[in-house]
């Protein structure tokens, strides 16, 4: 699935667990990185959760964070 397609993405999170999420648009577990972005110029982002909640993964390019500010 590319960004292009994807709009954001809910995850569920854990308080003090970190998490990384996919930055290039091609890991089959999105919004997680599965290591797909090996022969691109991403890297995953890593997010620590500070609560138990659920997040929005933003899915575009327009964004400056991972973190979907437009849900
Ligand atoms: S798979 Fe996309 S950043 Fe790792």
């Amino acid at each position: 699935m590319s960004f292009e397609t994807k709009k954001f993405t809910k995850l569920d999170v854990v308080s003090g667990k970190s998490y990384f999420l996919c930055q290039c648009g091609h890991s089959a577990k999105f919004p997680l990185c599965d290591g797909s972005h090996k022969n691109t110029s991403f890297s995953p982002e890593k997010y620590v959760a500070t609560s138990d909640t659920s997040i929005s993964v933003c899915g575009c390019d327009e964004n400056k964070t991972v973190i979907c500010d437009c849900a």
